[in-house]
């Protein structure tokens, strides 16, 4: 076997350098040569879609930093300083405004993807996993970062949310207290969330890393629209060009709505009330999350009622939290042998129903908390946890459609 040692004699600096760190060639094997499969559609740009989208978030964040005041007193102002003095501060806060929007427009779409053509099952469960982790990391900086600007919206949300953890019982209030650094939402408060919003998109971007580790694990790789394993070489071709044409032509289109929105509606996806600024002794009409939290506030509003000893406080934050938490034991409780819903006659009305079911529930979540809505809530709160529990009944009753051999 030959001696794995660096060549004493190299023939070029770059090769000097590749013997010591194989950067190029690591580069080269991941995103030039990595074997995708030949038949991935269009649903599978947004993988990439949400990096960038990651990307444009930390750049723009870090310019915005440099004119944030994350001071109670001074926050809302720098804010307005930012739109109106900086040079292009209006069209950085902008972009970093509706990119967090788009951002989770994409992996919506990204998880969307991965349901519909069970790209969660064996062998992607860690690949899966971690994607759920970032979603929940994703949803804390979202949430951190509202709180920057420091409008009503900003103040009564915090207050909202961070009540929430009051429900763990015994040590519930005392770690609110801890985690608003006083009695109240306060300037402490704003300064560490602005430490920890900072923090986030990093962590975000190291677990990324991990995710895409696992789907470009040799023995994983992607999953493809069929949903069969690909055994031919004949059914890869390599990442460049194919896909980062294809990925570039996405990027371009995704494109055309963004910058839309960044230059003619901005606020369109906020709320006014969040150029108001934070009062903390006028509490606003209706407290409502962004958009994007809109479905999982609905889940948890609609829990108002006691079960035994549980309060209903508790109980919805539960509710909450599994409606995401779920998704991590999705490969354990579809235990279909069959992944893409192509293929699935009963699992692709389900799934066509769940999504129908969330837009219903993002539609309540910005309803007030009264009837008919809270009624409402509750059997769409029902129906969504129902798709996922009644998973492991249907891999026994569906009768599948003949897979192809190959692709
Ligand atoms: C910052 C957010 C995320 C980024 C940057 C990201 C990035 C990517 C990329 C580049 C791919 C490969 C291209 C593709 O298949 O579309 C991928 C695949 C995948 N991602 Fe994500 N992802 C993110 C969030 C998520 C979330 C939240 C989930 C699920 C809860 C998820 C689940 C998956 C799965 C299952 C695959 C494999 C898809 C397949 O091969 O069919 N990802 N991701």
């Amino acid at each position: 076997m030959a001696k794995q040692q660096v060549n004493p004699n190299p023939s070029s600096k770059l090769e000097w350098f590749e013997d010591r760190l194989p950067l190029i060639s690591f580069m080269k094997a991941e995103l030039v040569d990595y074997p995708a499969p030949k038949n991935l559609n269009y649903a599978w740009n947004f993988g990439s879609l949400a990096g960038i989208a990651l990307i444009l978030q930390i750049l723009t964040g870090f310019f915005l930093t440099m004119h944030y005041k994350a001071d109670a007193g001074l926050a809302f102002d720098s804010i307005q300083h930012i739109m109106r003095d900086v040079n292009w501060g209006w069209l950085i806060r902008n972009l970093h405004m509706v990119g967090a929007s788009f951002f989770f427009i994409v992996v919506y779409i990204h998880i969307g993807r991965g349901l519909y053509y069970g790209s969660y099952k064996s062998p992607r469960e860690i690949l899966w996993g971690m994607g759920v982790l970032i979603f929940f990391l994703m949803m804390a900086t979202a949430f951190l970062g509202y709180v920057l600007p420091w409008g009503q919206m900003s103040f009564w949300g915090a207050q909202v949310i961070t009540n929430l953890i009051s429900v763990i019982p015994l040590v519930g209030d005392d770690i609110v207290i801890w985690l608003w650094g006083g009695y109240g939402v306060n300037d402490a408060t704003l300064t560490r969330f602005y430490s920890l919003h900072f923090l986030l998109p990093f962590v975000i971007l190291g677990v990324v890393f991990l995710h895409l580790w696992a789907l470009h694990n040799r023995k994983v790789k992607s999953n493809n629209p069929t949903g069969i394993d690909l055994k031919k070489d004949t059914d890869f071709v390599p990442f460049h060009p194919y896909y980062t044409i294809k990925d570039t032509f996405g990027l371009a289109v995704y494109m055309l709505p963004f910058l839309f929105m960044v230059f003619y509606m901005p606020d369109y996806l906020g709320h006014t009330d969040n150029y108001i600024p934070a009062d903390p002794m006028t509490t606003p009409a209706h407290i409502v999350p962004e958009w994007y939290f809109l479905p999982f506030y609905a889940i948890l509003r609609a829990i108002n009622f006691n079960i035994l000893f549980l309060d209903s406080k508790l109980l919805g934050v539960i509710a909450m939290v599994s409606s995401i938490a779920i998704l991590f034991i999705l490969p354990i409780l579809d235990k279909s042998k069959v992944r893409s819903a192509r293929f699935r006659p009963i699992y692709k009305v389900m799934f066509w129903a769940f999504i129908a079911n969330f837009f219903f529930l993002g539609w309540l979540g910005a309803k007030p908390a009264e009837q008919p809505y809270t009624a409402m809530s509750q059997v769409a709160t029902a129906l969504y946890f129902g798709f996922f529990l009644a998973l492991p009944w249907i891999a026994k009753i569906e009768k599948t459609k003949p897979l192809p051999t190959s692709i």
